[in-house]
């Protein structure tokens, strides 16, 4: 089992899945691995921006969702992951010009449907209230973990606000990349993030837990050179470890995520915005390694 990397933030529309699919092509690509981005997001954003809208409808059609695969994932019989993930999930070339390893278990509307069905039924069950929460976020960890086999790297593009999904999908990882928008809202958002990854219930606390040891990064995202985004960046990192790698706003990145049907370089892909993937890549390439060698350590 590769590194898991949630990319997740309380908050919405601040970059979860413009960073997620950056960074699926950026390992894929440049770093040669075996990908699998899982869309834990009921808005499928990630899924639309690596296959295009048209195979998305077709994977749909074939039940070939993370929602079909938690479907018949329960109630805990044996099923092949490799049916809902799609191979050769992105409109990008490789840099030897073949298909990079970069493969998907798309997201769908129905997936907050199935978090239900699984709540509502452990309930009529007699699982007990409190135990119900535990007991579904403990199902989804399974299946995640039982998708991500034999990749390098998984990827959860985790939907906004805190559903099981993600939950779960924090307590798998084994770093949590939290992007934020440099505004008055996001030290919170992050703080209260921050805590549920670091499972801080009194008396412990975030500030107990050194910066260097900690699951999560945080990275600003939509980062313009003005001197309130400076100060808040300055804020989140008195509380919070950053990333040096600060995204800008661009048209470039906004654009890179329109899926055309021809493959084409990375560079073609970004364009201008082709400096800021790097520099993001090569930030957190030695994140992920040490997580690799320090799990097959453990697996040892
Ligand atoms: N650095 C950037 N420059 C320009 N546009 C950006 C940048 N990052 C994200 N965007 C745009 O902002 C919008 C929101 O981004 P995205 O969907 O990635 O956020 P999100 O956090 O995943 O949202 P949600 O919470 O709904 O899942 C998108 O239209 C995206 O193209
Ligand atoms: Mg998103």
């Amino acid at each position: 089992m590769g590194t898991i990397l949630a990319v997740a933030n309380r908050k919405g529309g601040v970059g979860k899945s413009t960073v997620a699919t950056m960074v699926a092509h950026a390992f894929s690509v440049w770093g040669e691995m075996r990908v699998l981005l899982i869309d834990v997001d009921a808005q499928a954003n990630a899924s639309l921006i690596l296959i295009g809208g048209e195979n998305w409808v077709k994977a749909r059609k074939r039940n070939a969702t993370l929602a079909d695969y938690i479907y018949d994932f329960f109630p805990l019989k044996p099923v092949e992951p490799a049916s809902y993930i799609l191979p050769e999930a992105s409109d990008l070339r490789a840099q030897d010009g073949g298909v990079p390893p970069l493969t998907l278990m798309p997201g769908s509307l129905e997936i907050e449907d199935r978090e239900h069905e699984i709540m509502v039924r452990l309930a009529s069950q007699g699982t007990p209230f409190h135990q119900v929460e535990e007991a579904v976020t403990t199902r989804f960890r399974t299946l995640l973990r039982h998708a991500g086999d034999g990749y390098d790297l998984v990827i959860l593009d985790c939907p906004p606000g805190i559903s099981f999904s993600t939950r779960a999908s924090i307590a798998v990882a084994d770093i949590v990349l939290v992007p934020f928008r440099p505004d008055y809202v996001s030290l919170f958002a992050v703080d209260r993030i921050g805590r549920m990854i670091e499972e801080c219930y009194p008396p412990r606390q975030l500030k107990d837990i050194p910066m260097d040891q900690r699951r999560y990064v945080t990275l600003a995202n939509m980062y313009r050179e003005t001197s309130i985004h400076d100060r808040l960046v300055d804020e989140m990192a008195a509380f919070h470890p950053i990333m040096e790698t600060r995204i800008p706003q661009t048209a470039a990145i906004a654009n890179a995520f329109d899926w055309e049907a021809n493959r084409r370089t990375i560079r073609q892909k970004y364009k201008s915005a082709l400096p800021h993937v790097e520099t993001l890549y090569s930030e957190l390439l030695p994140l992920v390694e040490r997580r690799r060698s320090s799990g097959e350590e453990t697996s040892a």
